[in-house]
């Protein structure tokens, strides 16, 4: 077991990721001494996973909260539902949520456990590669809006993330490569020698070798957990781990939400960025084929549908990065280097549209 810490003052936390850490009670124990805990997780999840962390509970007052699966159900109305089960079984302020699962659960879970009687304690223990190297980390917590994705939310840390490794080798391959480009995301915004090792590794990544995946998920939670220290509100750098994603979300609004996953979208975003970065003279074509290259190595798919520049944009437009109006872009200076930009010319932004989305 490896264990990284977000370096939070009196809210810090562990990351320990290793094989079989979501049957370590010693684990759990040392994140939360609560008596009642809710465990949440989904019909896909509970089934192969539950019973180990249960297990890893015995002794303690465990509840579960069995969702159904898919992001549809990342909504107000399920977490209504949570909170009625919580209410049910009288838990209190000393009460804990456990998140097992991938970002759709561990994000309802957190919501719930910001909001339930102003906050309780919650862990993570993410079961897909996306939650892994992403959404377990950080506190992000929300709940979709019919008009958009995430709009409601808070910022809640959790006590630990438990990242079992074991967990991926019943996870689709298309959730694999999900997971993946956010990974590619970490090399692109802030360390050119992990893309390098990304290029090097990707054939074992996409074979799930055990030390490979391991090597790739402390790398990404290290960046990421630098990255929350410094701007855990998102007031400044905590914004560049939104490389791709303004392009992304027009992809998974486009298509409802449905067809593309987020990472698969995020995927596909990386690339318009790239592009554009290039466009504007940020980067060489070179670097734009390299990424290319390296998205589709792992699989993911790089041309988003040709909806047309005006309605992707349309789409880009609501989005928390918009300010006065104005959408603000994360581009890269380098590889390995992001930067977020409001003066970006428009008709180069509509010129890189068009090339990707279509006229
Ligand atoms: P997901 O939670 O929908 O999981 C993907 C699929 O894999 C689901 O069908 C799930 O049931 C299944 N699954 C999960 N673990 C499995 C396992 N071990 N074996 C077999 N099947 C398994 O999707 P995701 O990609 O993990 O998360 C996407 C969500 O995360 C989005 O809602 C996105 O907004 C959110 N997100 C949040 C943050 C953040 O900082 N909070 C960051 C990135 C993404
Ligand atoms: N996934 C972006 C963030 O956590 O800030």
């Amino acid at each position: 077991m490896q264990t990284l810490t977000v370096g939070l003052a009196e809210r810090s936390y562990p990351i320990h990721v290793g094989g079989g850490l979501s049957g370590d009670s010693k684990l759990l124990a040392a994140a939360t001494s609560a008596r009642d805990v809710l465990l949440i997780s989904n019909t896909v999840v509970a089934p192969l996973y539950a019973e180990r962390v249960r297990n890893a509970l015995a002794g303690r007052n465990v509840v579960e909260a069995i969702l159904p699966d898919g992001e549809q159900h990342k909504s107000l109305g399920t977490a209504e539902k949570v909170f009625d089960v919580l209410i049910a079984n009288r838990f209190g302020r000393d009460a804990a949520v456990l998140a097992l699962g991938g970002g759709v659960v561990g994000d309802l879970a957190g919501f719930v456990a910001a909001c339930y009687q102003r906050g309780i304690d919650f862990i993570q223990v993410p079961t897909t590669l996306l939650a892994d190297v992403d959404s377990s980390v950080g506190g992000k917590t929300a709940v979709n809006h019919p008009a958009a994705k995430n709009m409601i939310g808070a910022f809640h840390q959790p006590k630990a993330v438990v990242i079992d490794t074991d967990l991926l080798r019943t996870l689709p391959d298309r959730e694999i490569q999900a997971g993946i480009a956010e990974i590619i995301k970490y090399g692109l915004i802030c360390d050119v020698g992990f893309l390098e090792w990304l290029e090097k590794n990707m054939t074992k990544m996409l074979a799930r070798d055990p030390a490979a995946l391991e090597q790739a998920i402390l790398r990404s939670c290290q960046i990421k957990a630098d990255i929350v220290a410094r701007d855990e509100r998102e007031h400044g750098d905590r914004a560049l781990l939104n490389l791709g994603h303004t392009f992304g979300h027009a992809i998974e609004a486009a298509t409802r939400y449905v067809g593309w996953l987020h990472g698969e979208a995020v995927g596909a975003g990386l690339l318009i960025a790239t592009d554009m970065s290039h466009r504007m003279g940020m980067l060489a074509a070179g670097d734009v084929s390299r990424v290319k290259a390296l998205l589709n190595a792992a699989g993911l798919r790089t041309e988003p549908p040709r909806i047309g520049a005006a309605a992707a944009l349309d789409f880009m437009r609501i989005d928390k990065k918009v300010q006065s109006g104005r959408i603000r872009l994360v581009l890269l200076k380098r590889l390995g280097a992001a930067c977020m930009l409001a003066d970006y010319p428009d008709q180069i932004l509509s010129e890189t549209l068009t090339a990707h989305f279509g006229a």
